[in-house]
């Protein structure tokens, strides 16, 4: 199979009438004249998408990119997939109701059965649904709504680094906020754990500092209303928690009787290599909070919980579109087809393929600082090159195992590799505490063949930064490639000028990258 697909045709009107005006550049000029200042991937993506079909984009000057952002973890199945395409085109043509507020439907019925099919049985058989307003943070303010009032407590327990959403109750649990109700603890993690440990130590760390702030009267953290946690944190930069801590979080918190309600807006729906990422560790969680990939690439969003949380008044969450049907159909087609299919092994597989490749980048380039990730939500986080000095007791700590300093981070080189990525034809995003972590996240359709590709494009990128005269702080050699072992230093930095062998290319695969920026013709 190609590696890009061929995107539908426009409609011939749609061609003629609009696409041709509607150059290109002249959109873009127009969007950043018109748009707010808040507008956020528009800015790193100058692009403008007219067709699209799995993996690929195509723009209005004919560019096509490879699309490894995915609207944001939204697409499993691509741009346009057939049955989800199908699924819309079925409600359309059958005259239904597109629009019915919370109403009971044949289409909503259907969805709502799949769903409860996919959920981890021992949840689902107590669960009830609330369809929420569209996105993901209404549905995150529903589940922190609901533990408020099931337990008539107000606080809330969330980690550093979360991302819960925009609006107040979620902005104020991620990890951004300056809050007023919620206590935030740490999230293990082994690049820049807070003990600086990392590992299970880390983990089992972190998860008595939780136990002794929840059991310390004066602690300050009084008995909260829930502890939200996302199982991989994917925009504090693709962070999976250990399925042991996540064990923990869950026994900490039943024994406490505070609900536990997981964010699974970005991990569901297979991303993580199982279909809920709540199924790695086994836990059953009280609460869990469903969107982006669930609406088949049309706006949805719920919160799904034990019934026996249910007290809420009728209207106790309310809003206007909360029974988008085209939404529940496409989202019905794309569960049915990521479970029928395997979707969610075959992002396993192949997510811990491109990890061991990508650490292969780690190896050649100090400024890689870590290659991390669970199924196909994968971060690659950029670093400064130059080793920090360490301090004594830093380095006794290494040698004893520790997990060391890590470098500081370094978001001026993940600047510069998303635009060289996008140079090749290849969209990503970023993310991270400091905006450092290039993220993929493709569709779970991804074939390895373009897999290979994206892995080269990105691998390209970063070497092509890398070997800059300049680099962007000035300082080629500090972000040259890593000496092999038996190679000298001044050897890598000699092969660096005069072009490397094997630029780019990841070892385990042959390129299969077409050069920088295919154009359509
Ligand atoms: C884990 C998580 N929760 C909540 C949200 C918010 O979803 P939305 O942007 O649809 O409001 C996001 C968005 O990226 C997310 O990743």
């Amino acid at each position: 199979m190609a590696v890009t697909e061929s995107a539908p045709d426009v409609a011939p009107a749609m061609r003629e009438a609009e696409v041709a005006p509607l150059a290109h550049e002249g959109i873009l000029r127009r969007q950043s004249a018109r748009e707010s200042a808040a507008r956020t991937y528009a800015r790193a993506l100058p692009i403008v998408p007219v067709r699209a079909r799995g993996l690929t984009i195509e723009g209005a000057d004919g560019s096509r990119y490879l699309d490894c952002l995915s609207g944001a973890g939204t697409l499993a199945l691509g741009h346009n997939h057939p049955v989800v395409l199908e699924a819309i085109r079925k409600v359309l043509d059958s005259g239904a109701p597109l629009h019915v507020l919370d109403l009971a439907t044949p289409v909503k019925d259907a969805f709502t059965t799949e769903l409860f099919r996919t959920l981890p049985p021992g949840f689902a058989d107590h669960a009830r649904v609330q369809f929420c307003g569209p996105t993901g943070t209404d549905a995150v303010e529903a589940a922190l709504k609901l533990a408020r009032a099931a337990t008539g407590r107000t606080g809330v327990v969330a980690f550093s680094g979360a991302y819960h959403g925009m609006t107040a109750g979620a902005l104020e649990a991620s990890g951004g906020a300056s809050d007023v109700r919620v206590a935030r603890l740490p999230y293990p993690q082994d690049y820049r754990c807070p003990f600086g440990v990392g590992g299970d130590r880390g983990a089992e760390l972190a998860a008595r500092w939780t136990e002794s702030l929840l059991d310390d009267p004066k602690s300050g953290v009084p008995t909260p209303a829930g502890v939200i946690v996302e199982p991989v944190q994917g925009e504090g930069g693709v962070i999976p928690a250990r399925d042991d801590w996540m064990r923990r979080m869950r026994d900490i918190t039943s024994a406490r009787s505070i609900p536990l309600i997981v964010d699974e807006v970005q991990t569901g729906v297979g991303r993580t290599g199982a279909f809920w990422a709540v199924e790695h560790s086994g836990i059953t969680p009280d609460v869990m909070v469903l969107s982006k990939a669930i609406g088949g690439s049309l706006p949805l969003a719920v919160v799904v919980y034990r019934d026996d949380l249910d007290v809420w008044e009728p209207s106790a969450h309310a809003g206007t579109f909360r029974g988008n049907q085209l939404a529940m159909a496409a989202g019905a087609a794309t569960l049915a087809y990521v479970r029928e299919n395997r979707l969610a092994e075959r992002a396993a597989h192949l997510g811990a393929r491109m990890l061991a490749q990508l650490r292969g980048l780690a190896a050649d380039f100090p400024c890689v600082g870590d290659v991390r990730g669970r199924g196909l939500m994968i971060g690659v986080e950029l670093v400064d090159p130059v080793e920090p000095p360490e301090s004594a007791a830093e380095a006794a700590e290494a040698a004893e195992g520790g997990a060391g300093r890590p470098r500081p981070a370094a978001p001026d080189l993940a600047v510069a590799v998303q635009r060289e990525c996008l140079r090749r034809g290849l969209i990503v995003e970023l993310g991270g505490r400091h905006s450092s972590v290039v993220r993929l996240l493709p569709p779970l359709t991804i074939t390895d063949e373009q897999a290979n590709a994206v892995l080269d494009r990105l691998s390209d990128a970063v070497a092509s930064v890398v070997a800059r005269p300049t680099g962007p702080r000035g300082r080629e050699v500090e972000h040259g490639r890593r000496a092999r072992p038996g190679e000298s230093v001044r050897r890598a930095e000699r092969t660096e000028r005069i072009g490397r062998p094997e630029h780019g290319a990841i070892a385990g695969h042959r390129r299969a990258t077409p050069p920088p920026r295919q154009r359509h013709s």
